[in-house]
């Protein structure tokens, strides 16, 4: 029995190797276990991204499992892979949990043909609603009026804005999805948007990195995973019962948000061969719009009042700037947005330094690419560490400090920076950036019009973060003056 098993293990060590073994001529890395790879080192990777790369370079490869990924890194190198050699880096990798619970449909991992008539129904349905007078900056404007009363019930004192802000920016995703908004005491409402919330996977990343890795095994063991599915289960039906309900009083002539104009693609395309729109597709984009749209609008505003409370001077500085170009008798508008300068560097320096999609999504390659001095071959996970590019010293003067002034120029005019990339870059680019931009804005200029953010009395502002969906700061609570 025993040189059985000794054979045993060493036939498979023999076959791992030969099987994941770094293919000639592919980016240096750490050395990777048998069987498990890099996974130590993955545990950690948001936190070692960085110093693997100025260890092995702007180009380096690591083992998930079976599977060989390689990390960009730099402004230079992901814009040389993301937008030069775009193409043969669109596709999504095959990952086992993103394809049980979105069966290779929607946007956000979907590929080919699929994915491109997807993408572009959506961002065209995106445009039609960001104009015109039910557009979605009306939607932003009155829904702060919302959000603005629940903070003011606060009376100043001190509160965790977590909730209120998923509410807000859900609401802007509901708008868009089902034409209309819910009040923030509606419990179907609570419980759609408890499922796409930061908490629920908060230093988690465990689980998707074992579930990928080992998918056989994980499918059938209990655990956190299992729970996440059955979440993720749930808000399926949730969206198909809305779905249900829009069919009763759906008139293709007036489309009141995106689940009309999709109904009426599906009938518009009956018959058509190519067509990829049906009901469950729309099950699947409805939920990545939740799941790509709400999180992440909602963390880079926490982050922003956090910003605030640590830096009285800047919050200073902005509300005067709103206060002579705006005033306090009228709402912030997007025409705005040119008048403010010194606000709209703050935002940018916001999303800069708050990072919350730390290493992007993962990319594939589709055919054999060139990256550098290294030949990477087909199928192959890409990772664009967007870390590296936000932080990048060659491109930031001081890429570690709050500092608003990577957006000026010395007569303090706005200026665009290229290694600006929270959305990533190329083909995938986000594909609400538009929408997320004027939410940020927009809410960010009403708040800071109305309200003074500062922290409660006896404590200090922590930028400490946990890694969940996105990079979101760690709970705090917050005081809210009225102006
Ligand atoms: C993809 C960032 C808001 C919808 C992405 C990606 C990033 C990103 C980094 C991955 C791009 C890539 O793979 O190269 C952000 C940030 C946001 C934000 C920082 C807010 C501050 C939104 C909003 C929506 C949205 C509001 C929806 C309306 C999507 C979708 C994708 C995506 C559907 C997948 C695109 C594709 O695979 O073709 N986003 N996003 N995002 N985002 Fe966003």
């Amino acid at each position: 029995i025993q040189s059985l098993l000794l054979f045993t293990v060493l036939f498979l060590l023999i076959a791992d190797y030969l099987k994941t073994r770094r293919p000639s001529s592919f980016p240096p890395g750490p050395w990777a276990l048998p069987f498990v790879g890099n996974i130590f080192t993955l545990l950690l990777f948001f936190q070692t991204s960085l110093q693997l790369a100025e260890t092995y370079g702007d180009v380096y490869s690591l083992r998930m499992g079976q599977t060989w990924m390689v990390v960009l890194n730099g402004f230079q190198m992901l814009k040389e892979a993301l937008v030069t050699q775009g193409d043969s880096l669109a596709d999504r990798p095959i990952l086992p949990l993103q394809v049980d619970i979105s069966h290779h449909l929607g946007v956000i991992i979907s590929n080919g043909h699929l994915w491109k008539q997807q993408r572009r129904f959506a961002l065209s349905t995106l445009k039609y609603f960001g104009v015109g007078k039910n557009s979605l900056e009306h939607a932003i404007l009155d829904e702060f009026t919302y959000s603005a009363k629940d903070v003011t019930v606060h009376k100043g004192k001190r509160f965790n804005p977590h909730l209120i802000i998923n509410k807000t920016v859900s609401n802007i995703i509901c708008s868009l999805v089902f034409g209309h908004r819910f009040e923030y005491e509606d419990e179907w409402f609570i419980e759609l948007i408890k499922r796409f919330d930061n908490d629920l996977y908060m230093d988690r990343p465990t689980p998707p990195l074992l579930y990928n890795s080992f998918p056989l095994l994980m499918r059938r063991l209990p655990g956190p995973h299992q729970t996440v599915q059955q979440f993720w289960s749930e808000v399926k039906d949730m969206i198909r019962s809305e779905i249900k309900e829009h069919k009763k009083d759906w008139n293709p002539a007036e489309p009141r948000d995106y689940i009309d104009c999709y109904l009426t693609e599906i009938q518009m395309r009956k018959g058509d061969a190519e067509s990829t729109f049906d009901e469950e597709n729309l099950v699947i984009c409805v939920m990545d719009l939740f799941a790509a749209g709400s999180e992440t609008t909602s963390t880079t505003l926490r982050w922003a009042f956090l910003y605030m409370a640590k830096y009285p001077e800047i919050q200073e500085k902005v509300q005067a700037e709103i206060d002579r170009v705006i005033g306090q008798s009228r709402q912030p508008s997007m025409m705005d947005r040119a008048n403010l300068p010194y606000t709209d560097a703050v935002i940018h320096e916001i999303q800069r330094i708050g990072n919350i999609v730390p290493l992007s999504l993962p990319h594939s390659t589709n055919r054999d690419i060139q990256l550098g001095d290294y030949t990477v071959p087909k199928g192959v996970v890409i990772i664009p560490n967007l870390t590296s590019v936000l932080f990048d010293k060659r491109e930031w003067e001081t890429p570690y400090t709050f500092n608003p002034g990577h957006f000026l120029n010395e007569e303090g005019k706005f200026v665009k920076r290229a290694a600006f990339i929270p959305f990533s870059a190329g083909k995938r680019v986000c594909l609400g950036e538009n929408l997320a931009r004027m939410e940020i804005f927009l809410f960010f200029t009403s708040f800071m019009q109305q309200f003074t953010f500062s922290m409660p009395a006896g404590t200090k502002p922590v930028l400490d973060f946990r890694y969940g969906l996105t990079l979101a700061p760690a709970p705090y609570e917050i005081s809210a003056t009225l102006r």
